[in-house]
C-alpha cells in the first residue's frame, strides 16, 4: 500500500480530470439564471466527499445556496478537529470575449489549468478533498478528525452562511479552520496568510430633473447629477489618499512598528508590479508602502459608475440620474455597519442642492489577524515549507473572506490561511488560472499538514 504522497502523485492525472468536471459547472452565484448550476456544484461536491470516504455527507438547505458538509471524525478525541472550508460557487465570467478559452471549459496552457474558478476556489477547495482521498484510500489512519464546510456563496458576500453557523455550532465545533482560497506572495514561494481585510460595499443613485434635458436649453440653470455625483465622489478623499470620510479612521488599529518592520522584509519589486499592471506608478495613502496600502490600511474605490449617454456619438443630453457602487477595504477594528453609515452621512453631507441621494447597503464583513503563535498555524508553516522546500512568508491580504471572522465569533476557532494561489491567477478576472505543480504540491502540502498536526502534543 502506498503512502498519502506516493498515492497523491501517482493520480494526478485523475486528479485534473475531476477537477476538470468540477470546473466546467458554471456555478455563478451573482446570476439567478445559474441557480441550477449552483446545486450541480453543490451535488458535485457532496458526491466527491462520499466517494472518498467521508461520513455523514449531506446538501443542507439554508435560504441562499446550499452548504455541503462532511466529517471523518476517527482520529480520536485527544486529535485536533479541522473544519475545512471552501467555495463551490464562482465569479461571473465576463467579459467573455477576453478569455482565450472558454471559460467553462478548463484548457491547459504553459502548466496552468485556464477555467472560472481554477484558483478561486474549486481548484483550491478540492486540494484538500483530494488530501483526505490519499488518506482513506491508501489505508493510512488519518491523523486527525476532519469536516468539512463547502459553501455557494462566498461571492456575493456569505450572506447565509454565518446563520448556518449559529444553528450548526455543535456539528461544526472544531479546533481550527483551514481554507485555502488566498494567494502566496511569489511563484515558488510557500506563504501563510494572518491578515484579511473587511469589506463594506454600497451603492448610491443622485437623481434630478423627472427625466433627461436637452443640456443647451436646460444647462447651466440646473443641477446634472452625473456632475454631483463626481463632485461627491471627488471629496472622499483628498490628494494624499486619505480618505476624508469623518471619523474613518476612528477605529483602524495602526500598524505597529514590529509589523512595519516585518512589511519592510517583504519581498516587493516596484518594477515587475508596475510593468505586469501597465500602469507608470504606484497610488496610495502617504506615508505607507504598496503592500501596506493594499493590506494593511484601508481603502475606498469606486467599483462601478454610470449615467448618462453611453451610445455612439455625441448627444447633447442633461441625465436624469447617475449611480455609483462604492466599497471601503476594512482593517481592524473597523465595524462594517459602522463605517457604512458614516460614509452615507458624509455623502448626505456633501450633496449638492439641486439632486436627491438615495444610499443603500450592500454585503459587508469583518477584517481579520491570524495569532501567529497559534499551533495550527506552525504546522501548517511546516508542512508548507517542507514541500515548497523554502523558507515560509507571512503577511496580510487585501482581500477579504467575510465568513472568516465568523468562524472565530462563532465557533471560537482560529483561520488558518494556507493559499496556493498567486495573485497573477487573475482571480475575478478573464483567463483565470491556477497552476498545475501548485495544484499538486498543494494537496502534498495539505497531506503533511494533517500529518505534522496528527503528532502535535500540546
Ligand atoms: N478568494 C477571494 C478572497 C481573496 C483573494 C483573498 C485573494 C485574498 C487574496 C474571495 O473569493 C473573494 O473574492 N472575496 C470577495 C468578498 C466579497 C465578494 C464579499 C472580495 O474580496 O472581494
Ligand atoms: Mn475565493
Ligand atoms: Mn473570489
Amino acid at each position: 500500500m502506498s503512502t498519502p504522497i506516493e498515492y497523491i502523485k501517482a493520480n494526478q492525472e485523475k486528479f485534473k480530470q475531476e477537477l476538470f468536471d468540477f470546473l466546467r459547472i458554471p456555478s455563478v452565484s451573482a446570476d439567478p439564471d445559474h441557480k441550477e448550476d449552483v446545486h450541480k456544484a453543490a451535488e458535485f461536491v457532496a458526491r466527491q466527499l462520499e466517494q472518498i470516504g467521508m461520513n455523514n455527507v449531506s446538501i443542507e438547505k439554508t435560504d441562499g445556496n446550499p452548504v455541503v458538509l462532511g466529517e471523518y471524525l476517527e482520529a480520536g478525541s485527544d486529535k485536533p478537529t479541522v473544519l475545512i472550508y471552501g467555495h463551490y460557487d464562482v465569479q461571473p465570467p465576463d467579459p467573455l470575449d477576453e478569455w482565450v478559452s472558454a471559460p467553462f471549459e478548463p484548457t491547459i496552457r504553459d502548466g496552468k489549468i485556464y477555467a472560472r474558478g481554477a484558483s478561486d476556489d474549486k481548484g483550491q477547495s478540492y486540494i484538500h478533498v483530494k488530501a483526505i482521498e490519499s488518506f482513506l484510500k491508501t489505508g493510512t489512519e488519518l491523523p486527525v478528525n476532519v469536516k468539512f464546510i463547502i459553501e455557494g456563496e462566498e461571492e456575493i458576500g456569505s450572506p447565509s452562511l454565518a446563520p448556518f453557523l449559529l444553528a450548526n455550532k455543535e456539528r461544526l465545533a472544531c479546533d481550527m479552520v483551514l481554507v485555502s482560497d488566498t494567494a502566496m506572495f511569489a511563484k515558488d514561494t510557500p506563504s501563510i496568510t494572518y491578515g484579511l481585510r473587511g469589506l463594506m460595499y454600497l451603492e448610491v443613485e443622485v437623481t434630478g430633473p423627472n427625466r433627461d434635458l436637452h443640456s443647451g436649453v436646460y444647462g447651466g440653470g440646473v443641477q446634472n447629477p452625473v456632475n454631483a455625483l463626481c463632485e461627491m465622489i471627488s471629496k472622499l478623499k483628498d490628494e494624499n489618499g486619505v480618505i476624508q470620510v469623518p471619523g474613518f479612521y476612528d477605529k483602524v488599529r495602526p500598524l505597529s512598528e514590529k509589523e512595519r518592520e516585518a512589511y519592510a522584509s517583504l519581498p516587493f519589486d516596484k518594477e515587475a508590479y508596475l510593468k505586469t499592471l501597465d500602469i507608470d506608478e504606484v497610488y496610495g495613502e502617504d506615508g505607507y508602502s504598496t503592500l501596506e496600502r493594499v493590506s494593511g490600511r484601508p481603502a475606498l474605490d469606486v467599483n462601478g459608475i454610470w449615467g448618462g449617454y453611453q451610445g455612439k456619438g455625441a448627444k447633447t443630453v442633461l441625465p436624469a440620474k447617475a449611480n455609483a457602487k462604492i466599497s471601503a477595504r476594512l482593517v481592524p477594528d473597523q465595524e462594517p455597519k459602522e463605517i457604512y453609515r458614516l460614509i452615507e452621512k458624509y455623502l448626505h453631507e456633501i450633496k449638492p442642492t439641486g439632486v436627491r441621494l438615495k444610499v443603500s447597503e450592500h454585503h459587508g464583513g469583518h477584517a481579520v489577524l491570524v495569532d501567529l503563535d497559534f499551533y495550527g498555524l506552525k504546522a501548517a508553516a511546516a508542512a508548507f515549507g517542507e514541500v515548497y522546500g523554502k523558507e515560509v512568508l507571512f503577511g496580510r491580504e487585501g482581500g477579504s473572506i467575510p465568513i472568516v471572522a465568523e468562524f472565530g465569533k462563532i465557533l471560537d476557532a482560529t483561520t488558518i490561511l494556507m493559499g496556493f494561489g498567486l495573485n497573477s491567477d487573475a482571480i475575478h478576472s478573464p483567463n483565470e488560472h491556477f497552476h498545475l505543480r501548485d495544484f499538486e504540491r498543494g494537496m502534498q502540502t495539505s497531506a503533511r499538514f494533517f500529518e505534522l498536526l496528527g503528532d502535535y502534543v500540546e
